[in-house]
């Protein structure tokens, strides 16, 4: 079954075409970084006017690039939920149409566990059950991944996402956004030791998450060097932070994994192709005797091949819409706890 799928719930104009769930036929992405690089941030009014102008480009490119037509597509799968609603809504409106024209399903595909299922397409092998945990610049959580289409929240963050906070830390280095892979290179030559910042934790919680106190003390910490005339130690800072960051993730992690039956863990958002977190999470699982499947950087980031992934599980699961279908910024999870 080949699937047409569409991801356009940030600043990724991204469409693919994907086999039976687990074969990238194509994998096509424009990036919308440069136009909203200069504000320190996605500006949603930009993402959806750029959304607009690339995804019929990006469409083509993907039939193109499979080698296919229009006329081959088995299914439409797009990103419904959750994102920006301006963005998401030219995603959802273009599979729309085009599930209506052909006369093909169309399934709608939770952003979140997209970037799960992209751990299909890496690993022929994993099926559910295993635990998740989705790092991404809107999200990050911990999952247990009961089924293809079932999925329970076991923890998350209370405040900003894993990627937020690097891209807020990079922001006080003096480093464009997104900051988080130069973060993560920076930090490679710094001492991780430098710096003492909180684990990004809840206390009072074995599997949640916080990045806002972690951020605060970059700030104040930039602040105090700015006040008295000390150079920022950049590389120090960027490593102590990750330290922080990976103390935290991994703590959460090990919470999880010692409470719940799973012993395969699947890493996935842009905030997964982080080197140190990707080390510390893998020495973490060595010690548990947990087999933890990471993914190439490529799948790692906002792709249009996880939702032709977790879209093939879904269409298996009935999960289809009609014309009626409408984005949503927030999750409606087919999440069950
Ligand atoms: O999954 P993603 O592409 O988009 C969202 O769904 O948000 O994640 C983007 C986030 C950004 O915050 C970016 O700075 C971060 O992933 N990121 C990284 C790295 N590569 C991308 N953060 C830390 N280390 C990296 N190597
Ligand atoms: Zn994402």
């Amino acid at each position: 079954m080949k699937i047409l799928a569409f991801e356009s719930s940030c600043d990724e104009t991204a469409c693919a075409v994907v086999e039976d769930g687990r074969r990238i036929l194509s994998d096509a992405i424009t990036s919308q970084i440069e136009s909203h690089a200069r504000f320190g941030g996605v500006v949603p009014e930009i993402a959806s006017r750029a959304h607009t102008e690339a995804i019929t480009t990006v469409c083509d490119r993907a039939l193109a690039e499979a080698g296919i037509t229009l006329g081959d597509v088995d299914a439409v799968a797009v990103t419904a939920y959750p994102g920006l609603i301006g963005a998401l809504l030219v995603g959802v409106n273009f599979a729309k149409s085009l599930a209506a024209s052909l006369s093909l399903p169309l399934i709608p595909v939770n952003h979140i566990e997209g970037h799960i299922a992209a751990a299909y397409l890496a690993h022929p092998d994993l099926a559910p059950p295993f635990l998740a945990m989705v790092m991404s610049g809107g999200h990050t959580s911990i999952i247990e991944v009961r089924d293809y289409t079932e999925f329970r929240l076991i923890g998350a963050t209370r405040d900003d996402a894993a990627g937020e906070a690097f891209d807020k830390a990079a922001r006080v280095l003096g480093i464009p956004y997104p900051g988080g892979k130069e973060m993560d290179r920076l930090a490679r030559t710094g001492d991780q030791n430098a710096v003492p910042f909180p684990p990004a934790i809840i206390r009072e919680s074995r599997y949640d998450l916080s990045f806002s106190g972690l951020k605060t003390a970059v700030i104040n910490f930039a602040h105090h060097c700015g006040q008295t005339g000390i150079d920022l130690p950049r590389a120090d800072l960027a490593a102590s932070f990750t330290k922080a960051v990976c103390e935290g993730i991994c703590s959460r992690l090990k919470n999880a994994l010692a409470d719940l039956p799973e012993k395969t863990l699947v890493l996935g958002g842009g905030v997964a192709a982080n080197s140190h977190i990707r080390a510390a999470v893998g020495k973490l699982c060595e010690e548990e005797g947990v087999d933890l499947k990471l993914l190439p950087l490529s799948l790692c980031g906002d792709n249009g091949a996880m939702i032709g992934a977790q879209g093939y599980y879904n269409f298996q699961a009935s999960i289809t819409a009609g014309p009626d279908l409408n984005a949503d910024a927030t999750s409606p999870f087919s999440y069950h706890t």
